[in-house]
């Protein structure tokens, strides 16, 4: 037998088609029976009439309950009011299992509730439209490196140093030793960027956030390009492209999922480049301006990154950070040591840093002074070093967070809904 997907129905108009899936809801008025059947790719309408199917047919409808597995034939009908545009005229069902009370129903739960339920929670409209984006927006990752002459270069989970701090590192024990769970694929990026030039990396990174805030994780994924010979200005200049490509594709490609969680798409059409770029020490001067207090050389919280947002229609760039609060590998700016060639890249509508990335220090000794004054061990970093030793060159890279993106991109209150199974401090399970 011939098994159709909801989403492709359209084109079996007038057949008699089989559809596998499951219960969604369900209705009788008299002599007339709805079926909302989903399957993964969309949830169709069934309608049975008692006059023309089988009695068997008929009770087995009694049966279903919400989330019950079927097969259900029935015949593909134009229909102008359903969003599908087509509906089916039902003829048989055969049941594969009963589901029994099912948590999940049409009434409001609590985040609490949903999140423990987070795996049959997934099979709601909305995480699937946000999945959906996220799934999307990879996609338009992947092609817009691949089209720029980017490789793909995979780095490794298990670490044997740190990369972003000391304080956000979850240890493991390694044989005897210790290893640690990535932060960030940044350093081995860079000598892969000094192998093939333009690489990128995309995998899960780790963090040990004591913060509860809605936008951290413990575990997330993290797109990181690594170009040789970019400086700071070209950093930017790929940060914006990528930008731009990758928000405009699921624009164009996810219409219904944007539908479906209500999310008013208008300041995201603004994504266009080029991005304001504003200075750390201009973005302290706005936050004067606007009566915010904030002292030259702390970092930006989520308040003021909110603040500074505000003052413009797009994601903004604030470059040069105090070098005393970036990270070891961080350049800093020949004309002013005080301030590291590093960048952020601001979200509108208060979603907060999404990129943070910058200029390397491509200078050995620089770079060994850096590794002694972040109180970093020398000896886990000497082949990081051996890249200052070996032809070494400017370059510059980025990290993109990717649940605060989509976040973003789909308005969510929190970024754990960007995950399908988010990990959080108090959260490992599902
Ligand atoms: O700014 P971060 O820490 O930069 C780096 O890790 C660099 N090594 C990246 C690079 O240059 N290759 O992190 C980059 C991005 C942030 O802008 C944010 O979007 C995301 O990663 N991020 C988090 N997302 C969710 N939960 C957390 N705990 C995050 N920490 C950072
Ligand atoms: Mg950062």
């Amino acid at each position: 037998m011939a098994f159709a997907r909801i989403q492709e129905l359209g084109a079996h108009i007038g057949s008699s088609v089989t559809l596998r899936g499951w219960v969604y809801a369900k209705r009788s008025s008299g002599k007339i029976k709805f079926l909302m059947l989903r399957d993964g790719s969309g949830i169709v309408q069934i309608v049975f009439v008692k006059t023309q199917v089988s009695e068997k047919t008929w009770d087995d409808f009694e049966k279903l309950t919400q989330e019950t597995s079927v097969h259900v034939t029935g015949k593909v009908k134009p229909d102008t009011r359903s969003k599908l545009g087509v509906e089916l005229e039902g003829e048989s069902i055969e049941i594969l299992q009963i589901a029994q009370d099912y948590p999940i129903g049409p009434k409001e739960h609590g985040p609490d509730f949903l999140l423990s339920n987070r795996h049959l929670w997934l099979r709601s409209q909305r995480p699937h439209a946000v999945l959906r984006i996220r799934d999307r927006f990879v996609k338009a990752v992947r092609d817009f490196f691949d089209k720029d002459g980017f490789v793909l270069v995979d780095t490794p989970i298990f670490t044997p140093a740190a990369c972003e701090g000391t304080t956000t590192l979850f240890e493991t024990e390694y044989f005897g030793d210790k290893a640690y769970l990535s932060q960030s694929g940044q350093l081995y990026g860079e000598a892969a960027a000094m192998a093939f030039g333009k690489v990128y990396c995309f995998g899960p990174t780790f963090r040990a956030e004591k913060s509860k805030t809605r936008r951290h994780l413990t575990e997330f994924w993290m797109i990181e390009p690594e170009v040789a010979f970019n400086d700071l200005e070209d950093n930017m200049r790929l940060a914006e492209r990528f930008l731009e490509y990758t928000v405009g594709f699921v624009l164009e490609h996810c219409k219904t999922e944007f539908a479906t969680l209500e999310r008013d798409t208008s300041a995201l059409e603004r994504v266009k480049a080029p991005f304001p770029r504003i200075s750390y020490t201009e973005a302290v001067e706005i936050l004067k301006k606007k009566g915010i207090p904030f002292e030259w050389g702390g970092d930006f919280g989520a308040p003021e990154e909110t603040a500074i947002s505000q003052e413009f229609d797009r994601p903004v760039f604030i470059h040069r950070f105090p070098t005393a609060i970036k990270a070891f590998y961080m350049k800093p700016d020949p004309t002013n040591p005080k301030v590291a060639l590093g960048v952020d890249c601001i979200a509108p509508e208060g979603y907060g840093e999404i990129i943070g990335g910058g200029q390397r220090e491509e200078n050995l000794e620089a770079l060994r002074q850096r590794i002694h004054e972040h109180g970093l061990q020398e000896e886990n970093f000497n082949w990081f070093l051996d890249l200052r030793k070996y032809g070494s060159v400017p370059h510059a890279g980025f990290g993109l967070g990717l649940e605060r993106t989509i976040s973003w991109l789909c308005g969510l209150e929190h970024l754990r809904e960007a995950a399908a199974f988010p990990r959080m401090m108090y959260r490992i399970y599902p």
